[in-house]
């Protein structure tokens, strides 16, 4: 019994993994946003002032194509200095998700 609920935990860990790998994941981009990119963007059609100068996420979203320029690269190059953060893989793909689903 002990042994075949550890297997239970273990697939559903496997199953959950995968599936976070495969979809971006907006709903979590849209946190990142908000605790790292919301200081200066304008991240979302609630949000009504950012820094002056920082394009809107709206905007970003119908001018970049991330396909061809990731996210990390954009953020790697002269972007003004940002907060320290460590953008993981997952992290870039779900913003990258979301910075697109604000697109108008
Ligand atoms: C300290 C303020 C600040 C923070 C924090 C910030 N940005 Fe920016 N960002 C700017 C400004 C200002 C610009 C426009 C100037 C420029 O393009 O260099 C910009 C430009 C951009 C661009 C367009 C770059 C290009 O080459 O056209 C992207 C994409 C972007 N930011 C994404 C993000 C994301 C995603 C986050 C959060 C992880 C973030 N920014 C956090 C200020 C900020």
């Amino acid at each position: 019994m002990r042994l075949r609920e550890a297997t239970i935990i273990l697939i559903g860990a496997a199953l959950w993994t995968s599936s976070s790998a495969r979809a971006a994941d907006a709903d979590a981009g849209r946190r990142i946003a908000e605790r790292w990119c919301a200081a200066c963007h304008v991240v979302s059609s609630e949000q009504t002032t950012g820094m002056e100068g920082a394009p809107p996420f709206s905007e970003l979203a119908a001018r970049i194509d991330f396909r061809s320029r990731p996210l990390a690269d954009v953020l790697s190059g002269p972007h003004p200095v940002m907060p320290n953060m460590q953008l993981g893989r997952t992290d870039a793909a779900d913003l990258t998700a979301y910075i697109q689903s604000q697109r108008r």
